[in-house]
């Protein structure tokens, strides 16, 4: 058995990638009969979080609940973790009780170097720098409402953020052309781009940039750990918001997705986040559990 961590959408294949999507499919189809499905009889999942979540932690709560094993919330307020233990001593000490670890924290080095001191796979959960269980579940949105995402375009807009880091990733694993607009000085990480030069393009212009696209995703312009910003970004994020009028210049077939929590009135209009013709958000966000449920099952099986 090998011990495989989930940090960046990068440790998986492309093949791997399309076989747990393929599965997060197949268990989404088997909950709604109510299909008796559980492998993790008498496992844990020890969740740590160091920023706030509504999703992320609903779907690995339930998720793992649901293929008959366990989770633990642990949140620095109320573990040794909070006041100073390090990384390095709490990953072998957990990764001695639990069978599973997933991590929401701040500086990615942080999770890097937890899973070099863990026995047991590592799931990032969101760091400053990457979130790549939520492109599980946006790849497995897009291959339900439209199929295969080779060769499509996608356009992000809004800040270079770690969901445009992961859909950058994405566009690797996925072979997609990825199309970035954001404000000058909010660029996504320049070494990052530079590796993926051949299928992306920066733009200035959200119009431009989402000319013939099949799939447009923006999220909020100041993430979590960015608050005292949020005024400044408002600023320099005007002409940004996703609305029908730039989604009119978009593919007459394009999908809108979003992370959530979304911001209306900011990044993305009210009006495109209710219309459920173009926004496939909620069914984004409830693949959040079949995905990462997918994932689970894959890491645990190697
Ligand atoms: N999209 C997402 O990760 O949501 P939460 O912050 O609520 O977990
Ligand atoms: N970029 C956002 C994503 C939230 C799910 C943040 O990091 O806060």
């Amino acid at each position: 058995m090998a011990l495989r961590h989930f940090l960046t959408l990068l440790d998986l294949s492309p093949s791997e990638l399309k076989d747990i999507i393929d599965d997060a499919i197949k268990q989404k189809a088997a909950l709604t009969t109510r299909t008796s499905y559980e492998p993790f009889r008498n496992r844990v999942l020890g969740m740590i979080f160091e920023k706030s979540s509504t999703r992320t932690r609903v779907s690995f709560e339930a998720g793992m609940s649901q293929l008959g094993g366990s989770a633990i919330f642990l949140s620095p307020r109320d573990t040794q973790l909070g006041r100073g233990e390090p990384i390095e001593d709490s990953a072998r000490v957990l990764s001695r009780m639990v069978d599973m670890i997933m991590i929401r924290t701040f500086e990615h080095e942080k999770i890097e170097r937890f899973a070099a001191y863990s026995k047991v796979p590592v799931i990032n959960a969101l760091t400053d720098s990457y979130h790549p269980c939520q492109l599980l579940a946006d790849i497995q949105t897009y291959v339900e409402h439209r199929g295969s995402p080779q060769g499509k375009t996608v356009t992000w807009i809004g800040d270079g953020n770690n969901m445009c880091h992961s859909y950058i990733n994405a566009a690797r694993l996925c072979d997609f052309e990825l199309r970035i607009a954001c404000p000058e000085g909010f660029d996504p990480d320049p070494a990052l781009v530079a590796a993926n030069k051949d299928r992306i393009q920066i733009f200035r212009s959200p119009k431009e940039a989402v000319k013939g696209s099949d799939w447009v995703v923006t999220d909020v312009w100041a993430s979590m750990g960015q608050e005292d910003e949020q005024r400044e970004r408002e600023a320099r994020f005007n002409g940004y918001q996703v609305n029908h009028e730039l989604m009119s210049n978009a593919h007459s077939d394009a999908v809108f997705m979003h992370c959530l929590p979304a911001h209306r009135g900011e990044e993305v209009s009210h009006e495109l986040m209710e219309d459920e013709k173009v926004a496939v958000v909620w069914d984004e966000a409830e693949n959040r559990l079949h995905a990462q449920k997918a994932l689970m099952v894959f890491l645990a099986n190697q």
